[in-house]
């Protein structure tokens, strides 16, 4: 499967790119960016240990606080095209002041990220639109949770409204849990990001993440993925932000995906001119299937992760012309993204305690890996001073792999794993059991 490279261009100058983040999927989008040869140069601020390993990357140190030191070296770099990964930094308004300055942004402005960075408001530019979602509540008091939590018929959902590392929502089991959750976030659990809360109907159903790429006006969608949020397997335990996917999500039909299309992602796109925001990035659409359809549960203004690396392995060379054509507003719509002949699959190695509390510096280990489809991006990794490759985070490694079928995709992704170490490496073994036929629940 690849992007119908035939069928479109470069636009401008696409030499030197800027990657904003440090993770994983900042290192999977400079390994697609790279397979184009009018590429010279991917710098990575700050990237990770892994970034360097990737063709043509560099990392660079800069603060990206700092403006005028920012703006003064992207210049000095020539940069052409630049790609902000994560939320924060969107949420804050850097998009905005890098196209100010005349550079090409892949990344919405801090009112496009509002879609992400404020939930309440999200909820209610779905309403606004129309857009299936859950039924929800913006609550400014514990006063006034209390209130409806008391009075409610139905499970509730607990949400800090501002951005809270993917921690900031609580599923309850019970009326008492749902109000310690609305008690610990009006305590100040997330900071200012728990002034506001959501209180949201609990729906049920299977969930797939949906990516269209964005330039203000037009779309197109990649190929969709379903993420595993759950830490333990069979789905159970904390939410995570995600230990392994996979790509494409077969319970995404063709027809489904129209529907999808007509009824939620047509109109966010037709929501966001309506209020004068000129998008131009990723939409990343979390969605519950439930027995009544499709449902949004949120919206992100990024690339998911791990989805980001489980779907760049699929795209081919013209990837970044989907970027730079999003940047510069030129997309037609019609850009052709062919039907994969490969499948891909992508498991997360995580530091022990991850979501919690966690210990970083462990050396890791990589022995004898199959590179043939299989890519391993760093998502939390750093070197030591004699240059050993230490962990550095709760996600430590994303292992992805691609195959025909899912089975081999992962039998591939496991086998590789099994030459990874580090103290306390923890994965889950039934990533992809939905659409794994030689996977059984007794594994
Ligand atoms: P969010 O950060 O909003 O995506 O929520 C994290 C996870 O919580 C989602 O992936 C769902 O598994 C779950 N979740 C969020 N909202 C709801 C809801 N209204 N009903 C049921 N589960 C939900
Ligand atoms: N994988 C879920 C996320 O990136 O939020």
């Amino acid at each position: 499967m690849s992007i119908n490279s035939k069928n479109f261009k470069s636009l401008s100058i696409l030499e030197n790119i800027l990657i904003i983040g440090n993770g994983g999927r900042e290192n999977s989008l400079a390994w697609a960016i790279q397979k184009n040869e009018l590429v010279k140069k991917i710098y990575l601020i700050p990237g990770n240990a892994g970034s360097e390993r990737i063709n043509k990357c560099e990392r660079i140190k800069i603060n990206i606080n700092n403006q005028t030191d920012l703006v003064e070296k992207l210049n000095f770099l020539k940069i052409d095209l630049i790609v902000i990964g994560p939320e924060i930094p969107l949420a804050n308004g850097l998009a905005d002041l890098l196209r100010k300055k005349g550079f090409k942004v892949f990344g919405p402005g801090k009112d496009g990220a509002k879609l992400e960075s404020s939930k309440s408001w999200a909820k209610e530019f779905m309403k606004d639109a129309n857009i299936p979602t859950s039924n929800f509540w913006k609550v400014n008091s514990l006063k006034e949770a209390k209130k409806i939590i008391q009075s409610s018929t139905i499970p509730l959902v607990v949400k800090a409204d501002g951005l809270a590392s993917g921690k900031g929502v609580f599923i309850p089991d019970s009326k008492d849990e749902c109000l310690r959750a609305a008690e610990s976030i009006f305590n100040g659990k997330f900071g200012n990001s728990g002034n506001v809360i959501v209180l949201e109907e609990k729906i049920e159903g299977p969930e797939v993440s949906v990516f269209a790429l964005c330039d203000g006006q037009k779309f197109i969608l990649l190929p969709t993925a379903q993420d595993h949020k759950r830490l333990k397997e069979k789905d159970k335990g904390p939410n995570t932000g995600g230990m392994g996917a996979y790509s494409p999500a077969p319970l995404l039909t063709d027809d489904y995906l129209d529907k999808i299309t007509k009824e939620i992602i047509e109109p966010t796109i037709n929501e966001l001119n309506k209020k004068n925001i000129d998008y131009k990035g990723v939409i990343y659409f979390g969605l519950m299937l439930t027995k009544s359809g499709a449902k949004v549960i949120e919206y992100n203004c990024r690339f998911g992760d791990p989805e980001c690396q489980t779907i760049m392995p699929l795209m081919d060379k013209s990837f970044v012309f989907l970027l730079e054509k999003c940047a510069m507003g030129k997309l037609t719509g019609s850009e052709k993204i062919d039907t994969p002949d490969k499948l891909s699959g992508c498991v997360i190695a995580t530091s022990k305690g991850y979501p919690n509390k966690y210990k970083t510096g462990f050396p890791i280990s990589i022995g004898k890996i199959d590179a043939t489809d299989c890519q391993i991006f760093d998502s939390g990794t750093c070197f030591s001073k004699n240059g050993e490759l230490l962990t550095d985070g709760g996600r430590v490694l994303s292992i992805v792999c691609q195959d025909k079928d899912f089975d081999r995709v992962f039998d591939k992704a496991y086998k590789n794993l099994k030459e990874i170490d580090f103290d306390g490496i923890y994965f889950r073994n039934d990533i992809g059991h939905q659409v794994r036929k030689n996977f059984s629940t007794e594994n």
